[in-house]
């Protein structure tokens, strides 16, 4: 990696602002609730830059974003219950602030002594977080001495406080760099982005083609085979001319579907059964049927057994996989075997020595479900920010740290 990182420079009892992405799934929707964090994967993630701070004896000012509030007034992404976490997890504390910017916090970063951690409020509670205003980072700026950026996850974000602050300390002639997660991410990403081994075998799955067209029209040029499951593989099964009942359809997606099946269909490898059922409730009995024979009343809730048989096959010999997207609807049971079969495939052909990447959001949720997290190559934090640098391009968050 070409960019700074906390190794490189000193930062010996300085403060420094370190943007995280502690954007993680809670408990509640509902303000009055007692909202907790369900999964602490991100903030898990987060430890070694803080634990490396934290030994130099710098004072820390956490701040990351949290669910998609409107404004302030949407009280349910309030910071406290991640601050509470970290606190338990690092078993010190951890003082929560009730503001992005402003008198409260100015205070309270004055008074910090080295060691201390604060946690700002969620950052997209303030209006210029999302707009990248300068003033917002200006202020930021003026609390540290050094800006740290280890939140992967929202590197795609050209953000207050993931890109405007960083120039904002520049400004001022401090260092932007990144940290630890950061960096892991980036060495281990840039596999498949740089100088990919071959065979190289891109799985994709998730209810939505439209999300990861461009990734598949880049997977076309890169991989060698690309595995198509999940709700997404009903739109090119409908475009190949398949009846497929009630499936998920992105109509809208078609015309593009068409395309990817005309230019990169030699890639392609597209389910051949799959598991159909009317409903994903457990009174509605499931079958498996190949895919001419989905029934007009019923819908496609997972890949079938000679799908998996097929993917298999198919990730025979691979040197590189990179999976991105469930292969059904693996929150439910009946429904998680395509998916679950996968993630075991995977961790054999990781264990002998295939470098398997798994792409955030619900696939590394599936592979944590499964306990199999821990034999793949590496499991990323980030969901869309990994999509978009598996595409090639530059992010935001990345490209404005400084060069080594
Ligand atoms: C994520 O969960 O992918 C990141 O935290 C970014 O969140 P966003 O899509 O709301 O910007």
């Amino acid at each position: 990696m070409n960019k700074k990182t906390i190794s490189d420079i000193d930062v010996s009892g300085k403060k420094v602002l370190v943007r995280v992405d502690f954007n993680v799934p809670l408990s509640s929707k509902d303000p009055n609730a007692t909202i907790t964090v369900t999964d602490d994967t991100r903030i898990e993630a987060a430890l070694p830059t803080l634990n490396h701070l934290l030994e130099r004896e710098a004072a820390l000012i956490l701040c990351s974003h949290l669910g998609r509030p409107k404004s302030a007034a949407d009280r349910q992404y309030a910071m406290d219950p991640v601050a509470r976490r970290l606190g338990e997890i690092l078993g010190r504390l951890v003082t929560k602030l009730d503001e992005v910017v402003g008198q409260s916090v100015t205070t309270a970063v004055q008074a910090m002594k080295p060691g201390d951690m604060i946690v700002l409020e969620n950052t997209r509670f303030h209006p210029g977080e999302t707009k990248n205003d300068p003033e917002l980072s200006r202020q930021l700026s003026a609390l540290a001495d050094v800006y740290v950026n280890d939140a992967f996850g929202s590197a795609h974000r050209a953000h207050a406080t993931t890109e405007g602050v960083a120039r904002a300390i520049q400004a001022k002639g401090g260092p932007a760099v990144a940290g630890f997660l950061m960096e892991k991410e980036l060495a281990a990403l840039s596999v498949a982005v740089d100088a990919p081994p071959h065979p190289y075998v891109a799985i994709m799955g998730g209810a939505k083609i439209s999300d990861k067209i461009q990734l598949i029209e880049h997977l076309a040029q890169v991989a060698d085979k690309i595995l198509i499951g999940g709700g997404m593989a009903n739109t090119f099964l409908k475009a190949k001319g398949h009846e497929v009942g009630q499936s998920l359809v992105e109509e809208e997606a078609l015309p593009e579907a068409r395309r990817l099946l005309d230019t990169a269909g030699d890639k392609l490898v597209l389910p051949v059964d799959v598991v159909v059922a009317a409903s994903t409730d457990d009174a509605s009995p499931c079958q498996n049927v190949p895919v001419g024979q989905i029934p007009a009343g019923e819908k496609a809730l997972d890949i079938g057994l000679v799908t998996i048989q097929h993917f298999h096959n198919a990730l025979q010999g691979a040197r590189l996989v990179v999976w991105n997207g469930p292969m059904g609807v693996f929150e439910v049971t009946r429904f998680a075997s395509g998916t679950n079969a996968l993630a075991m495939l995977l961790a054999g052909l990781a264990d002998q020595g295939t470098q398997v990447i798994v792409g955030g959001g619900d696939s590394a949720a599936a592979v944590a479900q499964a306990g199999l997290a821990g034999r793949m190559t590496h499991v990323s934090t980030g969901g869309g920010a990994t999509l978009e640098f598996l595409e090639g391009q530059t992010l935001p968050g990345i490209a404005v740290l400084d060069d080594k």
